[in-house]
C-alpha cells in the first residue's frame, strides 16, 4: 500500500516521498535568467522535504516558444548558468528537481515572429499566428530534444514536457486548435503524432534511465470546461502511443483531484491514465486547498485566496494506488514547509493561500 512518506522510483530517480512541487510560473527571471533568488526559492522547498520539484515552465530554444516576459529561458549561456546554480542549490538542500520544458504555441500573442501552432488557430478558435510547416514541426521537435539533453547535462533529475493547458504540444492533441489533414490531425492517433515525435526525440537525446514526465490536461488556458478526450477510449488512444514512445510518468493536470473524470467510475484523470497506459501518474488540484485554481477574486491575481483543508481523501486514494505521486501548487507557495507539515501530520499549522505571496519569491 502506497503512503505519502514512501519512496518512489522511476528509472534512475528515487524520490523519498510522494510529494511533488507543481510547476508554477513566477515571472521572476528578468531577461530569461533565473537568479540566485529563484535558486533559494526552490532550495527552501527542497530543504522542507518536497520529494520532487518540477520547475516553472521554462522556454525551449525556439523562436516562438515564449509568450510572457520574465519567464526563465532554457537556452543561452546566462540562463543555463542560472539553472545550473538552481540544480546545485536544490541538490545541496537534499532535493530532486526536473525542469518543465515549454513552448507556448497558440498562446503566444507577440507578432514578430507570430505564434506557431498546428493550424494557425488560437485557443478561442479564431485565426491567430500561422500554421506550422513540416520543417517547423521538425524544428520544434529538435528544440524539445535539445532542451532535454541540456537538462541531463546540467544535472537535473529528469524532465517534464508541458503537454497541457493549450500550449504547443496540447494544440496538436486538441481538435479546436488542430484542423490538419496531413497525418498530424484528425483521429486521436494523428493528433498524438507530434507529441509522439517529441517524446521519441527526447528519449533519444537522454540516457535510458533519465525519467521523462509528460503533463496532460483536459482544461485549457481561458477555458476550464474544455475536453481533449471525451471518453476513456479517446484518452487511451491519445496517450498510449506516448507511453510507447518513452513517457515514464504522466502528470494529469486537474483543478480538483477528487472529481471523477468519466461516468461510471470514481477514478480521477490520473487514475484513468494509470489504468489505460500502465504508466505511473501524478495527480494535482486543490491539495490542501478548499478553492480551486482559477477561482475567486481575479483583481488580486489570476487565482483567488483559498483556505486550508486536510488531505485524508487524497491519502486514501494514494493508498488505493489510484496514482503514484501528488503535486502541490498553491499550498507550497503559501507554505514553503507544507511537505514537512504533511509528512508529520501537522497540516493544522498550514496557512491559507493569498495571491499576495506571488509578489515575492518567499
Ligand atoms: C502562480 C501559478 C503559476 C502556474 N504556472 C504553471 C506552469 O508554468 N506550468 C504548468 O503546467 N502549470 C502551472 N500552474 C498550474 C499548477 O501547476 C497547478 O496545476 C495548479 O495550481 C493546481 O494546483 P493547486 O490547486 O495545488 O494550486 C500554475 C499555477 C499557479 C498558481
Amino acid at each position: 500500500m502506497a503512503s505519502l512518506d514512501e519512496p518512489f522510483t522511476v528509472g534512475e530517480l528515487t524520490v523519498p516521498n510522494r510529494i511533488v512541487m507543481a510547476p508554477m510560473t513566477r515571472t521572476a527571471s528578468p531577461g530569461g535568467v533565473p537568479g540566485p533568488d529563484v535558486a533559494e526559492y526552490y532550495a527552501r522547498r527542497a530543504a522542507h522535504h518536497v520529494g520532487l520539484i518540477i520547475t516553472e515552465g521554462t522556454y525551449i530554444g525556439h523562436p516562438t516558444a515564449a509568450a510572457y516576459d520574465d519567464v526563465p529561458d532554457f537556452h543561452g549561456e546566462r540562463a543555463l548558468a542560472g539553472w545550473s546554480h538552481v540544480v546545485r542549490r536544490v541538490h545541496a538542500a537534499g532535493g530532486r528537481i526536473i525542469p518543465q520544458l515549454w513552448h507556448t504555441g497558440a498562446a503566444r500573442t507577440a507578432t514578430d515572429p507570430p505564434a506557431e501552432s498546428p493550424s494557425g488557430i488560437g485557443l478561442d478558435g479564431a485565426r491567430a499566428g500561422r500554421a506550422m510547416t513540416h520543417q517547423d514541426i521538425d524544428d520544434a521537435v529538435a528544440a524539445f530534444a535539445e532542451g532535454a539533453a541540456t537538462a541531463e547535462r546540467l544535472g537535473f533529475d529528469g524532465v517534464e514536457l508541458h503537454g497541457a493547458h493549450g500550449y504547443l504540444i496540447d494544440d496538436f492533441l486538441w481538435t479546436r486548435t488542430n484542423r490538419r489533414t496531413d497525418g498530424y490531425g484528425g483521429d486521436p492517433d494523428s493528433r498524438a503524432r507530434f507529441a509522439v515525435e517529441v517524446v521519441r526525440a527526447v528519449r533519444g537525446a537522454v540516457s535510458p534511465g533519465f525519467p521523462v514526465f509528460f503533463r496532460f490536461s483536459q482544461w485549457k488556458l481561458g477555458d476550464y470546461g474544455a475536453r481533449t478526450a471525451e471518453s476513456p477510449d479517446e484518452l487511451g488512444r491519445l496517450l498510449t502511443p506516448l507511453a510507447e514512445a518513452g513517457v515514464d510518468v504522466f502528470h494529469a493536470s486537474t483543478r480538483r483531484y477528487w472529481l471523477p473524470e468519466f461516468d461510471d467510475s470514481a477514478l480521477n484523470l490520473a487514475g484513468w491514465i494509470r489504468k489505460l497506459t500502465g504508466r505511473s501518474t501524478v495527480t494535482v488540484g486543490s491539495v490542501g486547498m478548499d478553492r480551486q485554481y482559477g477561482e475567486g477574486d481575479f483583481t488580486q491575481g489570476f487565482t483567488g485566496p483559498s483556505d486550508v483543508t486536510g488531505i485524508d481523501e487524497l491519502v486514501a486514494r494514494l493508498e488505493r494506488d489510484e496514482f503514484d505521486l501528488v503535486a502541490v501548487g498553491r499550498s507550497l507557495l503559501a507554505n514553503p514547509d507544507w511537505a514537512a507539515l504533511a509528512l508529520r501530520g501537522e497540516l493544522d499549522r498550514a496557512v491559507p493561500y493569498d495571491p499576495s505571496v506571488l509578489r515575492t519569491l518567499a
